[in-house]
């Protein structure tokens, strides 16, 4: 840290700041009550706290939006979603990503039907006993939903605080330090709004590129806009380039327009979701075993599709099949069952691809 106090005016003033700006600026989002001070007494909804969190862990704002509203929605309290089947939510969590957050979901919601009488726990260390309450999200269910004095740290409060204090240490080894600095900074009083804040100063104002010092409500004490580091900050230990990874995808379409499909064991990569039979992704030459017998036609198109830890290459086979056809693997689903909205992006891919061949080529 180049200068652990970024104090020209006294370090109880700048969360005060941050709040003032807050209030006039907070974004409106579905999951959000207004500042505290506007807000007339309405408390949010722990429910709706939890969802949009745990889907806005990888996720942008932009993209959650639709499925927050979808979900509530169609589940519109804790209980509700506990009560769901497992491939309804798994089908609307589809093209969202990161499926494990999907299967956590409704263990959570069960959990706390089950053990809370459906109703969440209010403080930090409650919520850590949850599936799939890590320290963020039960960090920021705790100061948003219950107004508890916790720090929320994502990525958006490292880079305020990286440049705020300055800091020059790549990520992720600077984690602990922009974390303590963050800590430092939370205020008892309105700690929720203050969470809010620092992430809505992040995603507006204090952004990756270009960022927006001019009008930022912390420009005078931010130690890195004055040394002009800013738009260098937070710096990153390079990744390692990501390996690829080669398999088969098999488009079944039976002679009624039924597809066949599986779903995935609820261990591992895509855990509980509707996909394409096919092979295993490797780095070597993926191992084919189609799931029926027929004529398949390779199609030339190939589906990429980026995962965390690798880049994928699908091979896409296609056949039609008689009407009688048994499912060794999978399942028919008819026109009436199959929305190829349930499926995952990677599946949804090689389905679009695939679709217009059976036009074409079958
Ligand atoms: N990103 C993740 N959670 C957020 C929140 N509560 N407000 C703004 N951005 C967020």
């Amino acid at each position: 840290m180049r200068d652990a106090s970024p104090d020209r005016e006294g370090a109880e003033a700048l969360p005060a700041r941050l709040l003032g700006w807050y209030d006039r600026h907070a974004r409106a989002l579905p999951w959000r009550v207004p500042p505290e001070e506007s807000r007339a007494g309405v408390r949010p909804d722990p429910y709706r706290i939890w969802l949009s969190e745990v889907m806005l862990q990888q996720t942008t704002v932009a993209a959650v939006k639709d499925y927050f509203h979808r979900f509530t929605t169609r589940w519109p309290t804790v209980a509700a979603l506990a009560a769901a089947e497992d491939g309804e939510v798994m089908g609307e969590w589809a093209g969202l990503g990161y499926y494990a957050r999907a299967r956590n979901l409704l263990k959570c919601a069960r959990a706390v039907v089950a053990d809370h009488g459906g109703a969440f726990p209010d403080t930090r260390e409650g919520l850590l006993t949850l599936p799939g309450i890590g320290p963020y999200t039960a960090s920021a269910i705790a100061s948003i939903a219950f107004g508890r004095a916790e720090t929320v740290v994502d990525g958006n409060v490292e880079r305020v605080m990286a440049r705020l204090h300055d800091i020059h240490t790549p990520l992720p080894a600077a984690k602990p330090e922009l974390t303590a600095a963050a800590a430092a900074l939370t205020p008892a009083e309105r700690p929720g709004d203050y969470a809010q804040a620092v992430m809505d100063l992040g995603a507006t104002i204090c952004t990756p590129r270009n960022p927006a010092c001019g009008i930022c409500p912390w420009r005078e004490p931010c130690v890195a806009r004055a040394a002009g580091t800013a738009a260098d900050l937070p710096r990153k230990t390079p990744k390692k380039a990501q390996p690829v990874r080669r398999g088969i995808a098999f488009v079944t379409r039976r002679a009624d327009g039924a597809w066949l499909l599986e779903r995935r064991p609820d261990r591992g990569l895509l855990g509980g979701m509707l996909g394409w039979p096919g092979s295993d992704w490797t780095e070597g030459a993926p191992v084919a075993i189609p799931p029926v017998a027929a004529d398949w036609v390779v199609l030339e198109a190939e589906a990429r599709h980026t995962f965390t830890h690798f880049h994928l290459l699908l091979e896409i086979r296609i056949a039609t099949v008689p009407q009688n056809t048994p499912a060794q693997v999978g399942e028919f689903l008819d026109m009436a069952a199959f929305r190829p909205s349930d499926l995952p992006t990677v599946m949804r891919k090689v389905f679009d691809l695939a679709r217009p061949a059976f036009e074409t080529v079958m």
